[in-house]
C-alpha cells in the first residue's frame, strides 16, 4: 500500500482499542519471566557452550602475537577464536571498527579472541590465560584538543546558510555567543548485547538482542561472507536498546563464529565493563552559538556549530540539526566539525542529535531570553515557526509547540516562577524552575506486515518489528483488533524473526507509527479477502464486534474462515509527502528543582512533560516512553558521563558502579500530557513518535531551573556539585 496523500478517516478513527490506555500484551510473559531473552532459550537449543571475550588493552596500535596456548589448555576450554583462525571475515557497512580485531587494533576493548568452554566460569577463567603481544601507536583521544584544528565541516556534510548570519550577528541589539559542552555516554542497556548462535550446516541461526533484525541479517552475511538467505535471526525480547542493539556487534558475530568452529551452539553476553568501550556510544561534543535579537526578543541570526570526533570513517554527532527547525529567524547557519579521535566508536543514542544538541541550544535560549529580559517560555512563544525557516516555502505538517508552552506553564504553576536567580528558598534547599523546549523528527520507512485469521476467530500478525521495551507488541495487536473489529485478547503478535516481513524496525522513534502503519496495510488486504469470501464489496464495509456489516446485513466474521486460514501480507510505502511537509514532534518541558545551599547537590522535586506527537496510540505504554526518557533526561543533566583518559584513549568508568544514571531516589514526581491531536500527514495511523521526544530539551530544563535557583550557569554538562560550588550564593544562615 502507499501513502502518498494526507490520511482520510479510515477505522484507526473509531479508537475502540486504538489510542486506548491497554496494558502490554506481553507484560504477563516479562514478569513471570517466560520472555526469553537472548542468553535465555535454555530449552531451544542443546549442549550449549559458553564465549568470553577479550578486549584490548590498548586502544591503537597492533597485536604482535596472541599467545592461546595456556587458555587452551585450561580446564573446560573448547576453542579460543581469534582473527588469525577465524577464517576469511567480511565487513558489514554500518560498524565503523571491525568487530573482531587484530592485528590492527582501532579501539580500546576491541574484541581480539573469544574463548569458548563448556561453562561460563571456565571461559571467564581461561579467558585470562590469554596472552596478548602488543605494539601501541600513538592515538588521539581529546576532543578539546584536537579542536582547533579543526574548521571545516565533512565534505559530505556542508553548512547550512540562510541569510547572512554574520551581517546580522553584528547587528542586533541584544547578543549571546557561548560555548557548551557535553560528554560521552554510555547506553547501558539493563540486558547487556547478548547472542547465541546455531549452525546447521551452512546456515545459522542467531537468538540475539537486536533493534533492526534486517539490518543485523544483511551485516552478519556480510561480514560472514554468506548470503542473508543463509541466516536467521530471532530478537523478540528486547532488555533496552537505546540505539546500541541497531547494529550488528561483536557478540553476535563472536557467537557465530565460536558456533562455526565448535560445530556446536555458543552463546555471547557482552561482559558488562567491556560494553562501554567494546560498543558504540553517544559522542562527545563541544558546541558554540552565537544568538542575536532586537530589543524585543526577536531572534535576528542564529548560529550553531558542533564538534565531536569519531575514528576514521565514522559520522559527527549531528548536534545542529534542530537549530534549522526550532525558531524563527532570518539569518541563520549551522555546520558540523568532524575531529578523527581513536576513541571506540560514536553512534546513534536514544534521539541522536537532538539530546545534545539541544542540552546546549536551550540553555542558550534561556540566556538570551534573560539578556533581553523577557520570560523564557515568552521567548520561545515569540519565536515560534510554522515553517520551516531554511525554506520557508515548506509547513510543518503539525506544530502545537507553543500549546505545549502555554499548557505546560499552566499547569506547573509556572507563574510563581520568581525571575531572579537565587531568591527561593525552602529550608536549606535554593528553589528554582527552569523550561525547555524539545524538537524531535517523525520519520517514515516502508514496513510490511503479516495477518492470518484462523476459524476459530484469532488474528495473528507476524512481522520482523522489535519490542525494545517500548510497547511494540501492544500497539500492534491494538491496530490489528481496531482493524479488524475484534477484541485485542483476539490477537496473537509474533515479532523479531528474520522469517516475517521486513519492518522498519525500533530506531529514531519511527517505530510506534511506521510498525502499525504496516500492520495497517496488511489488514486492509485481509479485509478485503474477508469481503471477497463473503461475497462482498470490500468499500463500505464495517468490521466491527467481531460481525462485518454491509449496510443492513450483517455477517460473523468467522464465516469468513469457516473453510480455512486466511492469510494477507503488505508493505506501507511512503510517497513525498515527508519531503512535501516537515514532520516533526514537540514538547515543552518544566523541572523544578531544589539545590543544596550548602552542598550544591541538586535534587530534581518535579517534572512535567508536555507533548504533541500525533495520535497516541496507547497513553499508557506512551507515557511510560516519556518517563522513562525524562529520567534518561536527568542522567544527562546531572550524572553521565564516560570519563575519557587522554593519555590511554578509553572511557575509564566503563561499568554501571562509576558510570552513574538516576535511580528511583533521584526522581520524585513526573508528569506527562498529550496534546489530543493526530497527524493525517505521517501515516493512516495518524501517529508520530515519542520515545525519543520525550528525551529532547529535558537537560537543559534542569540547568535552567539550576540557574534560576543558584544565579550559577554551567554550560558543561553534566552538572556535578564541583562545577557549581564555587560560585554558589552565600548561605545567608552561617555555622
Ligand atoms: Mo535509536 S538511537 O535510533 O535506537
Amino acid at each position: 500500500m502507499k501513502f502518498d496523500k494526507p490520511a482520510s478517516e479510515n477505522p484507526i478513527d473509531r479508537q475502540n482499542v486504538v489510542g486506548q490506555p491497554r496494558d502490554r500484551i506481553d507484560g504477563p510473559l516479562k514478569t513471570t519471566g517466560s520472555a526469553h531473552y537472548a542468553y535465555e532459550w535454555h530449552s531451544e537449543v542443546d549442549n550449549v557452550a559458553y564465549g568470553y571475550v577479550v578486549g584490548s588493552a590498548i586502544a591503537k596500535g597492533r597485536v604482535n602475537a596472541i599467545n592461546t596456548d595456556a587458555a587452551s589448555r585450561a580446564p573446560g576450554v573448547l576453542t579460543v577464536v581469534t582473527a588469525e583462525n577465524a577464517g576469511p571475515l567480511g565487513k558489514g557497512e554500518m560498524n565503523t571498527a571491525t568487530l573482531l580485531g587484530g592485528p590492527e587494533i582501532e579501539h580500546y576493548h576491541q574484541a581480539l579472541a573469544l574463548v569458548v568452554a563448556e561453562t561460563f566460569e571456565q571461559a571467564r577463567a581461561a579467558a585470562s590465560l590469554v596472552e596478548v603481544h602488543y605494539q601501541p601507536q600513538e592515538g588521539n583521544f581529546d576532543l578539546a584538543k584536537a579542536r582547533p584544528e579543526v574548521n571545516t565541516p565533512p565534505e559530505d556534510t556542508p553548512d547550512s546558510i540562510t541569510g547572512d548570519f554574520s551581517t546580522a550577528f553584528a547587528a542586533a541589539e541584544v547578543k549571546l555567543d557561548a560555548t557548551y559542552t557535553t560528554p560521552d555516554q554510555s547506553h547501558f542497556a539493563m540486558e547487556p548485547h547478548a547472542s547465541m548462535a546455531a549452525w546447521d550446516g551452512d546456515k545459522v541461526t542467531v537468538w540475539t538482542s537486536n533493534q533492526m533484525i534486517a539490518w543485523c541479517r544483511k551485516e552478519l552475511a556480510a561480514t560472514l561472507k554468506i548470503e542473508p538467505e543463509q541466516v536467521r535471526i530471532y530478537s523478540p525480547y528486547i532488555g533496552g536498546g537505546f540505539g546500541s542493539k541497531l547494529f550488528l556487534r561483536s557478540d553476535a558475530l563472536l557467537a557465530a563464529l565460536g558456533a562455526r568452529a565448535l560445530q556446536r551452539p555458543v552463546k555471547v553476553m557482552l561482559q558488562r565493563p567491556l560494553i562501554a568501550n567494546n560498543t558504540t556510544h553517544r559522542p562527545a561534543t563541544i558546541q558554540q552559538i552565537r544568538i542575536g535579537t532586537d530589543k524585543v526578543g526577536r531572534i535576528a541570526a542564529i548560529s550553531h556549530l558542533s564538534w565531536s570526533g569519531n575514528l576514521p570513517g565514522g559520522t559527527p554527532e549531528n548536534a545542529v540539526q534542530q537549530t534549522n527547525l526550532l525558531y524563527a529567524g532570518n539569518h541563520r547557519q549551522t555546520g558540523l566539525r568532524l575531529a578523527e579521535l581513536d576513541l571506540p566508536e560514536g553512534n546513534a543514542m536514544r534521539a541522536p542529535g537532538e539530546a545534545a544538541g539541544l542540552l546546549a541550544l536551550e540553555i542558550a535560549i534561556d540566556e538570551i531570553a534573560e539578556k533581553v529580559g523577557i520570560d523564557p517560555v515568552q521567548f520561545r512563544i515569540l519565536n515560534d515557526t510554522q515553517v520551516d525557516p531554511t525554506q520557508p516555502e515548506r509547513f510543518f505538517s503539525q506544530r502545537q509547540l507553543n500549546i505545549c508552552l502555554r499548557e505546560g506553564a499552566k499547569r506547573f504553576g509556572w507563574q510563581d516562577r520568581v525571575a531572579r536567580p537565587g531568591q527561593v528558598r525552602d529550608g536549606r534547599w535554593l528553589v528554582g524552575m527552569g523550561v525547555a523546549a524539545a524538537i524531535r523528527n517523525n520519520m517514515v520507512d516502508k514496513s510490511g506486515a503479516r495477518v492470518h485469521l484462523d476459524p476459530d476467530g484469532t488474528l495473528t500478525v507476524e512481522t520482523d518489528m522489535t519490542d525494545i521495551g517500548t510497547g511494540s507488541y501492544t500497539i500492534i495487536g491494538q491496530t490489528a483488533a481496531e482493524m479488524l473489529g475484534i477484541p485485542l485478547e483476539k490477537v496473537m503478535v509474533k515479532l523479531g524473526d528474520s522469517d516475517f516481513p521486513v519492518s522498519a524496525g525500533s530506531g529514531g522513534q519511527w517505530g510506534a507509527n511506521t510498525s502499525t502503519a504496516g500492520v495497517y496495510a496488511a489488514c486492509v488486504k485481509l479485509r478485503e479477502q474477508v469481503a471477497q469470501r463473503l461475497g462482498l464489496k470490500s468499500d463500505g464495509l464495517d468490521f466491527c464486534d467481531g460481525e462485518v456489516l454491509a449496510g443492513p446485513r450483517r455477517f460473523a466474521l468467522t464465516e469468513a474462515v469457516k473453510d480455512g486460514r486466511l492469510t494477507a501480507e503488505d508493505t506501507m510505502e511512503y510517497g513525498n509527502l515527508d519531503k512535501e511537509f516537515q514532520q516533526s514532534t514537540f514538547a515543552g518541558h518544566f523541572v523544578e528543582v531544589g539545590v543544596d545551599m550548602f552542598t550544591a547537590e541538586v535534587r530534581i522535586r518535579r517534572m512535567l512533560a508536555v507533548c504533541a506527537a500525533g495520535r497516541i496510540l496507547n497513553p499508557k505504554t506512551a507515557r511510560s516512553q516519556v518517563i522513562g526518557a525524562m529520567t534518561m533526561g536527568a542522567g544527562a543533566a546531572l550524572m553521565e558521563e564516560l570519563v575519557v583518559d587522554p593519555r590511554l584513549g578509553y572511557f575509564v568508568n566503563h561499568d554501571l558502579a562509576s558510570y552513574e544514571v538516576p535511580v528511583h531516589a533521584d526522581i520524585t514526581e513526573q508528569e506527562v500530557i498529550f496534546l489530543d491531536e493526530t497527524d493525517p500527514i505521517s501515516s493512516p495511523m495518524k501517529a508520530k513518535g515519542v520515545g525519543e521526544l520525550g528525551l529532547c530539551g529535558v537537560g537543559a530544563a534542569i540547568a535552567n531551573a539550576i540557574y534560576n535557583a543558584t544565579g550559577v550557569r554551567v554550560r558543561e554538562y553534566p552538572i556535578t556539585l564541583d562545577k557549581l560550588l564555587a560560585e554558589m550564593p552565600e548561605p545567608a544562615l552561617k555555622g
